[in-house]
C-alpha cells in the first residue's frame, strides 16, 4: 500500500487557483514529510471531460464506448460512466469491473473477437447482450451459450496508416461476410451490425473513409441477405494528444462526411465508437524521483575528472519501462518520452549528456538514450506527461518496485458540471467533500 493511499480516496477536488503543477508539488512535499519518494501518477479528469465535450462537438452522430483496455483507473471509468458513455470491454475482468462501478448491461459492447467460453457466459448471465464476432467458430461457441447475443460482425478494414495494426490478428475478410451472415442464421443468431478498427495510432483519416465505405458495402450484403442492420461501430484509433502532428482535428470532418454519404441519418442506423488513446493520454503525468546517479568518466583519458563538461550522467528514475513506462515498449504510438525536471531550470544552466535508466536490474529498462538535461540530484523529481494511454494499466511491480499510485483530480467547476447532469458516482477524498458541502451548501447544486 502508498504510504500516501487513504482508503477510499478517490478524487481530489483542487482548490481555487490551484493547477496541476500545485498539486504534483504538493504530494512531493507530502511524500517527503513521510520520507518516502514513491513515484505517482496525477489523472487530469478535466482534461478527460473537456475531451468528452470535443468529442461531442465534432462527432455528434457517434457516441463513444470507451475502450477501458487503454487505461482501467475507476476515476476514469466513473468519470465516463457520469459524462453517460457506453464501455468497450474485451474481457470478463473488465465487464466485471465496469458493472461493479454501477455500469448497466447495455451501455457495454464486448468487443473483442475471440472470447473465452466462460467469459461469454459471463456475459450472458448479466445481461451483456452487445458482441463482436469474426469467424464461424465464434458463431457456434455464441450459439450454445448466448443464443440472445446481439452480434457486431467485425471487418477487417485497411490498417496500413497506423502504428498498431489490428486486422492482421482481427475482422473477417468481405469475401467472407456473406457465409458468416448465413451461417448465423442458421443458427438462429441476431446479428444488428458492423465494426471495424482501423488501427491504434491512427496517422490518416482518410482510413476511416474507406473503413465506412467498407462497412456499407457489409450492410449491403446483409440488406439482400435479408438482415436488418442498425449499428455501426466505428471502432478506435483517434490521436490522443495535441503535440504530434497528427491532429484530432482532421478527423471528425473526414468522419462525419463519410457518415453522411454511407449512413446519412435517415439511414436509422445507430453509429457508436470505441475511443481509447483519445480520451486519456493526455490526462496523465507521471512523477518519478532520481533515486540514484552516476558519473561515467571516459576509460581512454587518463586526466578524465569528474568535472569535465563532457561527463556522461546516468541517472536512475524509480519508474521504467516494467512499470508505468511499459509504453516505450508495448505502445508502438509511443515510444519516446520527454522527462522534464519538476523544479524551475534556469536557461543558462549547463546541460549534460545524460541517459535515464528505470530502477529494475535489467539494463532494457532504460527510459531515455542519450539526452541534453541539467545536472540532477539524488531525490530530484522528474515529470513526465501523456502518460494516459496503455501505461499505468499494463504497469507491473517487476522487481518488487512499487507501481505509481494514481492520484484523480479535477477542478470544483468540472465537479460542478458533472453534479448537475445529475451524477453521484464519484467517492471523495475528506478534504474534497468539505469542499463539496461548501458547493452545496452555497446552493450552487440544484
Ligand atoms: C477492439 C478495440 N477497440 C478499441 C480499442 C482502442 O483503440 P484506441 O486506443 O486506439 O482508441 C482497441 C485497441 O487496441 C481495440 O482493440
Amino acid at each position: 500500500m502508498h504510504a500516501l493511499a487513504p482508503e477510499h480516496c478517490d478524487i481530489d477536488i483542487l482548490h481555487k487557483g490551484q493547477t496541476i503543477s500545485d498539486f504534483i508539488e504538493d504530494k512531493i512535499k507530502e511524500l517527503g514529510s513521510v520520507e518516502s519518494e514513491e513515484p505517482f501518477c496525477v489523472a487530469n479528469l478535466d482534461s478527460v471531460f473537456k475531451k468528452h465535450l470535443r468529442w461531442l462537438t465534432e462527432l455528434p452522430r457517434v457516441k463513444p464506448f470507451y475502450a477501458v483496455k487503454c487505461n482501467n483507473t475507476a476515476a476514469v471509468l466513473k468519470m465516463m460512466s457520469a459524462l453517460d458513455t457506453g464501455f468497450d470491454c474485451a474481457s470478463k475482468g473488465e465487464i466485471q469491473l465496469a458493472l461493479s462501478l454501477g455500469v448497466t448491461p447495455d451501455k457495454i459492447i464486448y468487443a473483442h473477437t475471440t472470447k473465452p467460453l466462460s467469459h461469454i457466459k459471463y456475459a450472458c448471465a448479466h445481461g451483456v447482450d452487445m458482441m463482436t464476432f469474426d469467424s464461424e467458430d465464434e458463431l457456434l461457441k455464441i450459439s450454445l451459450c448466448h443464443a440472445k447475443a446481439k452480434l457486431v460482425l467485425r471487418i477487417a478494414v485497411d490498417d496500413s496508416k497506423s502504428l498498431i495494426r489490428l486486422s492482421s490478428k482481427f475482422g473477417a475478410r468481405l469475401v467472407s461476410v456473406g457465409k458468416l451472415l448465413e451461417r448465423a442464421r442458421e443458427l438462429g443468431l441476431e446479428v444488428i451490425g458492423v465494426s471495424f478498427h482501423v488501427g491504434s495510432g491512427c496517422t490518416g483519416s482518410l482510413a476511416f473513409k474507406q473503413a465506412i465505405a467498407d462497412a456499407r458495402r457489409v450492410f449491403d450484403i446483409a440488406n439482400l441477405l435479408g438482415f436488418q442492420m442498425t449499428l455501426l461501430d466505428i471502432g478506435g484509433g483517434f490521436p490522443g494528444r495535441d503535440d504530434l502532428q497528427v491532429k484530432f482535428e482532421e478527423f471528425p470532418e473526414v468522419i462525419n462526411g463519410a457518415l453522411d454519404e454511407f449512413f446519412p441519418p435517415d439511414s436509422g442506423v445507430q453509429i457508436i465508437a470505441e475511443p481509447g488513446r483519445y480520451y486519456v493520454e493526455s490526462a496523465f503525468t507521471l512523477a518519478a524521483n532520481v533515486i540514484a546517479k552516476r558519473v561515467i568518466l571516459d576509460d581512454t583519458d587518463e586526466h578524465a575528472e569528474e568535472n569535465r563538461p563532457d561527463r556522461m550522467m546516468m541517472y536512475y528514475i524509480n519508474d521504467g519501462v516494467y512499470g508505468s513506462l511499459n509504453c516505450l515498449i508495448n505502445d508502438a504510438a509511443h515510444t519516446k518520452v520527454e522527462p522534464y525536471l519538476q523544479r524551475a531550470v534556469e536557461r543558462s544552466e549547463q546541460r549534460h549528456r545524460s541517459v535515464i535508466w528505470g530502477p529494475t536490474c535489467d539494463s532494457t529498462d532504460k527510459v531515455t538514450d542519450s539526452c541534453w538535461i541539467p545536472e540532477l540530484h539524488v531525490g530530484d523529481w522528474l515529470l513526465i506527461d501523456n502518460m494516459g494511454a496503455y501505461s499505468v494499466t499494463l504497469s507491473s511491480d517487476f522487481n518488487g518496485f512499487e507501481k505509481a499510485h494514481i492520484y484523480p483530480v479535477m477542478t470544483a467547476e468540472t465537479w460542478h458540471a458533472l453534479c448537475q447532469v445529475q451524477t453521484s458516482h464519484f467517492c471523495l477524498c475528506r478534504q474534497s467533500v468539505c469542499q463539496m458541502r461548501q458547493l452545496w451548501s452555497h446552493k450552487i447544486v440544484p
